[in-house]
């Protein structure tokens, strides 16, 4: 059963911008992007660092360190060297205007396994 928490407000995330939030103990980016909002981990899975200073780039998201992009839809690498999806989150806006709340169940998606990771 899919149970949403408040994350922060969506005018805390500038569109086309990634905001770092804590979740239930779990450090998840909320991803503004141009096709929607969408919650993934904030932890690259090729090293410990944040998602969230990345930048945003169509429904994907780049890492800042080596460059890897990931489907905020899936979690999936697009490109490498990271090999390993992030788990991702569902989510939804509740409210309208500046009221508007990012709500995630921190309960990750089901990801693919894509082996040798
Ligand atoms: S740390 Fe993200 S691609 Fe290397």
């Amino acid at each position: 059963m899919t149970q949403y928490v408040d994350a922060c407000l969506l005018v805390e995330v500038a569109p086309r911008t990634a905001k770092r939030v804590m979740v239930s103990g779990r450090a998840i980016a909320v991803v503004h992007a141009d096709e929607g909002v969408f919650a993934i981990d904030d932890r690259c899975s090729h090293a410990d660092v944040s998602l969230a200073e990345g930048e945003v780039d169509g429904c994907a998201i780049e890492c800042w360190l080596h460059g890897s992009a990931f489907d905020l839809r899936t979690g999936t690498p697009l490109s490498p060297p990271a090999m390993a999806p992030v788990p991702t989150y569902p989510v939804r806006v509740v409210g309208e205007g500046d009221a508007a709340v990012v709500q995630i169940d921190p309960t990750p998606h089901p990801t693919p396994n894509r082996g040798n990771q």
